[in-house]
């Protein structure tokens, strides 16, 4: 085995797998890295460009403004990426992400030895500037939320959680080469507000009451969007009646990090109130429900 990395290593350029370095398709990639490509695939980075939406809203890719951030070239730092040349279909795919022009190697976070295409450690991988070219509302809010208070986590921390060390390939021989790292979730999950994200208070001013909601735990907007159409409701039972509202970033009513907003309540007393929030994601029919609540008021 020694004698076999001693050599393997002393072949150099040898073992370049030249056509990784002339942007394939993703499964490609996924020859060796194959449980990254399968994470990949199941998320929508994946659909950037296959989603139905995405289709007729871009009037079957026929309006050119709408196409560099769903099947990009290159990713760059708060760069808003161009359109590619091939594979559409492909989306936000691991080459546009990891292959960089100036330098031909792959870019990534981690230190690494690869015979079949060079790589290059580069830590700009684990900052939220590196979503910010193509996220560029949601990257605004989360930057006024890191300014106000101090937010620490990053994109990545939130939507590419750690799944622990894990290899970086699965294809003989070079996964018994390499050691394990820390690996995170490549399907880029966009995960659900907890209960206690959004405070919720009854608060009264005069003779009217309010349902005062405070988004605490999520740093950007909720929902947030640059061109999808996710929405929150919020649905107010009270018994005798049922009010619902709706938020979402195209009428420009959503929850910004620290800012309380007001809903004004029915004057009834007393009264006891149900208020549920539910959540719909742009790509998705379902209503996902994040909390459920009751408040009694009386004098
Ligand atoms: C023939 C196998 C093979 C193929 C195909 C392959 N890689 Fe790799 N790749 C490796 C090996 C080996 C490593 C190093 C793994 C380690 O050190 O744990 C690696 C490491 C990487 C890293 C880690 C860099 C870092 O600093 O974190 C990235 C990113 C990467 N590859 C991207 C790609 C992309 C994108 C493709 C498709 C264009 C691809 N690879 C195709 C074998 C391959
Ligand atoms: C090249 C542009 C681009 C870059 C860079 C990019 N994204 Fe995306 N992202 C998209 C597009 C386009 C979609 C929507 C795909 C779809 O649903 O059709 C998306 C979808 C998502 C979603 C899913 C949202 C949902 O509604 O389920 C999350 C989460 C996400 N991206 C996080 C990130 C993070 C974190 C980074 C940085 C590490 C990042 N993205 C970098 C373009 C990009
Ligand atoms: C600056 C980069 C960028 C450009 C340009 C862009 N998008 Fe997107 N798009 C995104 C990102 C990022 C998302 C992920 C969800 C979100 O933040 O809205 C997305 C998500 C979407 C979605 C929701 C996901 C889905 O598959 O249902 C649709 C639809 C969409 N875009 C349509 C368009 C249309 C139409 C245009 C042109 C008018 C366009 N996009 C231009 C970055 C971009
Ligand atoms: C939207 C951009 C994006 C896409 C698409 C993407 N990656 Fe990554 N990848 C990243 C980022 C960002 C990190 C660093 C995450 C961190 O350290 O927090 C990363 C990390 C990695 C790593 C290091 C191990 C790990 O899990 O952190 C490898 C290897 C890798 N990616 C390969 C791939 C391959 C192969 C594909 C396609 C199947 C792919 N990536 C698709 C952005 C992307
Ligand atoms: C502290 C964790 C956290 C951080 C940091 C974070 N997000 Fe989110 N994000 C969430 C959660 C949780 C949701 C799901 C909200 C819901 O719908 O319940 C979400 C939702 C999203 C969505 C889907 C649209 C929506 O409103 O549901 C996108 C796109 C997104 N985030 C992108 C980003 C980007 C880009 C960054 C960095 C600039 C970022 N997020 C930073 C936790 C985080």
């Amino acid at each position: 085995m020694l004698g076999l990395l001693v050599f393997l290593s002393s072949c150099g350029d040898m073992l370049v797998e030249k056509d990784l370095l002339e942007r394939p398709q993703s499964k490609r990639c996924g020859d060796c890295h194959s449980e990254i490509f399968r994470e990949w695939e199941e998320g929508r980075h994946a659909m950037a460009w296959k989603s139905e939406k995405f289709r007729l809203e871009s009037e079957n890719y026929t309006k050119t403004k709408c196409l560099s951030c769903h099947a990009p070239h290159q990713v760059d730092p708060e760069v808003k990426p161009v359109l590619r040349e091939k594979f559409f279909e492909d989306g936000v795919s691991c080459v546009a992400c990891h292959f960089k022009d100036q330098t031909r190697a792959m870019h990534g976070p981690h230190k690494v030895w690869s015979p079949p295409h060079p790589s290059k450690e580069d830590l700009s991988y684990i900052k939220s500037e590196f979503c910010a070219g193509c996220h560029r509302e949601t990257y605004k809010e989360w930057k006024a939320a890191k300014l106000n208070f101090k937010v620490e986590k990053s994109c990545q921390d939130c939507h590419m959680p750690k799944i622990g060390e894990k290899r970086l390939v699965q294809k003989f021989p070079f996964e018994y080469f390499h050691s394990k790292k820390p690996r995170h979730d490549h399907s880029f999950p966009a995960g659900i507000a907890k209960p206690e994200d959004l405070r919720m208070e009854i608060v009264k001013e005069g003779n009217t009451y309010y349902l005062q909601i405070t988004n605490v735990g999520i740093p950007h907007n909720l929902p947030t969007a640059d061109q999808g159409d996710p929405k929150l409701y919020v649905v107010i039972d009270w018994g005798r009646g049922r009010t619902i509202k709706l938020l979402s970033p195209q009428s420009q009513n959503t929850l910004v990090y620290g800012k309380p907003m007001r809903i004004e309540l029915p004057w009834e007393e007393p009264m006891e109130l149900k208020v549920e929030i539910l959540r719909r994601l742009s790509w998705k029919e379902e209503r996902e429900r994040i909390s459920l609540q009751t408040f009694k008021i009386a004098r």
